[in-house]
């Protein structure tokens, strides 16, 4: 198979449409990461979604919609679910809802489970592609599964070219991490932090999220140790790299920096490419060191990946 590279105008979003509507997958801009995507409602596009990604059957899918009326098509919608949809929707924020009965959804975008993850991108091409589509869409991000995450179409094709239908170049992401996970099935907790920050989504709540690390965490599915890794070993905190390292700065000008100015905004953005970047400047035995980021706001995010891309490897 020939992956098609499309361009985001109207003729480029019809032909992605007419792709989905045939069970295809296209790839898509959203302003977190690009997203693989299928029709959440067929369960061969879904199946040809992990097997695509090489993504194992147990971890459940973002289902991707226009507004909140066709989210209450699919979940229960409470007080707090609603205040955090007019805060932060749409954007980078994924809210996990107890499921309803007969919404039409593959049985395979939800693992089974009695709640589904849902999210309404703020992206116009994203945003594009549902109205033409007129579906829900399941859309993990773009990457091989336990790889970097894709921030530009050509970090998509790095990972699944000859392995999905098309992807829509709509140029880089601009927040440049996932979306922020919110559990609300019980008391809101922080399932992974992402694009908005974890202190707003409890200012706009009023109340404190139950955060990773406490024990009365729900336990997320899928969620493994490590995650987002390069071809070199990775190591974080680091004030002075070794001789064979590759360093990457923050707030300081270096040849690889998150943010010469230490901007924890443009630093998520830079994430997964510089991480590329360096994983090609590096040779097959050195390693990549990265500067400490403050884990305050997007830095939480931005931790979270860099730990998972340091983690052991299966
Ligand atoms: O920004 C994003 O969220 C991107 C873009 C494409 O929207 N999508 C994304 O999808 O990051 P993915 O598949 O890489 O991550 C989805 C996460 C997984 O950790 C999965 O376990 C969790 O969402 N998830 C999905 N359904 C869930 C559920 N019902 N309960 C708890 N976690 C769930
Ligand atoms: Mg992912």
């Amino acid at each position: 198979m020939q992956t098609e590279v499309l361009k985001p105008d109207t003729g480029g979003i019809a032909r992605a449409a007419s792709i989905l509507r045939s069970g295809g997958l296209v790839a898509m801009p959203t302003e977190t990461v690009y997203g693989l995507a299928g029709d959440a409602r067929d369960d061969r596009a879904v199946a040809r979604i992990f097997e695509a990604k090489g993504r194992p059957r147990f971890n459940p899918l973002i289902v991707h919609l226009p507004d909140l009326d066709a989210v209450r098509g699919l979940a229960d919608v409470g007080p707090e679910a609603e205040a955090l949809a007019g805060a932060f929707w749409p954007g980078p924020l994924t809210l996990v809802l107890p499921l309803r009965a007969e919404t039409g959804l593959s049985p395979l975008v939800t693992a089974g489970l009695d709640t589904v993850a849902i999210r309404l991108p703020a992206h116009p091409v994203a945003r594009a592609l549902l109205a033409a589509f007129g579906g829900p869409l399941a859309a993990p991000s773009a990457n091989p599964s336990g790889r970097v995450s894709p921030t530009r179409a050509d970090h998509v094709l790095d990972g699944l070219s000859g392995r999905i239908e098309a992807v829509l170049d709509g140029g880089p992401c601009a927040v440049g991490v996932e979306s922020t996970i919110v559990g609300l099935d019980g008391p809101p907790a922080l399932l992974r932090p992402g694009g908005v920050p974890a202190e707003a989504i409890e200012a706009a709540l009023g109340r404190p999220l139950i955060l990773p690390g406490d024990p009365a965490l729900p336990k997320a599915p899928g969620q493994l140790a490590s995650h987002y890794a390069p071809r070199a070993r990775v190591r974080l905190g680091v004030d002075r790299p070794g001789p064979d390292e590759t360093w990457v700065s923050f707030g300081v000008p270096a040849r690889f920096s998150l943010s010469e100015s230490g901007d924890l905004v443009e630093a998520a953005a830079n994430l997964f490419h510089i991480l590329r970047e360096a994983d090609r400047a590096t040779p097959p035995e050195g390693s990549i060191a990265f500067a400490p980021v403050p884990e305050t706001g997007l830095g939480r995010a931005i931790n979270d990946r860099l730990r998972r891309a340091a983690a052991p490897r299966p």
